[in-house]
């Protein structure tokens, strides 16, 4: 099994929350953020909506629902391979009455999906994940989704460009301990990671503990692992596979992409 099943198979399962109201508060810290920070994005620079839509790593499906509850979606689909954040997903859907966002379990490498779409999201830093998963996955993943827009489709892809982890890690000869506490409507509190930086093959490795506030727990450790790469080298890869830069961002304010921004958005055009 690949790192990314490892990492979140049991991310946000029923048995973290002590009861419906746990949960109902732990929702709402996560449209919040969605609130916050994707859609005046996607209001700003989609204002006629998304169409049918694909998101690829769609965890909980926060922003499927946003973006449904906000009419920016025909419809949405979300593809996510961790068992436990899907099952999160279709409870959270249920109480929801959503009639347009449906949840697929699985891994997006191996998955058969039939369908075609308008428009396809990659969001949160996992485009970087497929080179770590198999070889030249990133090039496999662009084709795999060129196939299944359709003609014109939208990609978006982002990530964070982890340029302080990155920079830190390097500071400390090669790797760095950060922490971070979360919101206390999270049933974990405190973050504690280990970022780990091979300059030569730009790849970033972070193992993860997560402590949990109300009970003596430790999850851990957690692997995750990026490739990260400069812009232009992404840029590349997509023009090769089919696709016309439309805009690189900085972030979800929609600057356009410096060489300090601490995040890239990517929108391309399939025209191939
Ligand atoms: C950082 S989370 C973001 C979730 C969601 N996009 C959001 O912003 O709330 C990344 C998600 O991608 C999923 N993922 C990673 N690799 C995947 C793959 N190969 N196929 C499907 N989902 C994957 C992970 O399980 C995880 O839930």
């Amino acid at each position: 099994m690949n790192f990314a099943y490892e990492t979140y198979k049991n991310v946000e399962s029923s048995k973290n929350f002590s009861n419906k109201k746990e949960m109902q508060e732990y929702r709402s810290l996560l449209m919040d953020r969605v609130y916050k920070k994707e859609i005046p994005f996607f209001k700003k620079k989609f204002p006629k909506g998304l169409g049918e839509i694909l998101e690829i790593g769609s965890g909980n499906s926060r922003i499927l629902y946003a973006l449904e509850k906000e009419n920016l979606i025909t419809t949405g689909t979300g593809l996510e391979i961790s068992p436990s954040r899907s099952e999160f997903a279709n409870i959270w859907k249920k109480d929801l009455k959503s009639k347009n966002v449906k949840n697929i379990c699985g891994d997006f490498l191996s998955i058969n999906i039939k369908e075609k779409f308008d428009t396809i999201l990659c969001l949160t830093s996992i485009f970087p994940f497929f080179d770590m998963l198999q070889k030249n996955g990133f090039n496999t993943f662009l084709k795999k989704v060129n196939q299944l827009l359709n003609p014109n489709g939208i990609l978006i892809l982002e990530s964070v460009t982890f340029k302080q982890e990155i920079t830190s890690a390097i500071t400390f000869g090669g790797k760095v301990n950060l922490w971070a506490e979360f919101k206390k409507s999270d049933p974990f509190q405190f973050n504690l990671v280990e970022y780990a930086w091979d300059k030569k093959k730009r790849e970033l490795t972070a193992t993860t503990y997560n402590t949990m506030r109300q009970k003596l727990y430790i999850d851990g450790p957690t692997i995750k692992k990026w490739h990260m790469e400069e812009r232009k080298s992404i840029e590349q890869k997509l023009i090769k596979n089919g696709f016309k830069i439309e805009a690189v961002y900085g972030g979800y304010s929609s600057n356009p992409y410096k060489d300090n921004s601490l995040e890239y958005i990517f929108v391309a055009k399939k025209i191939k």
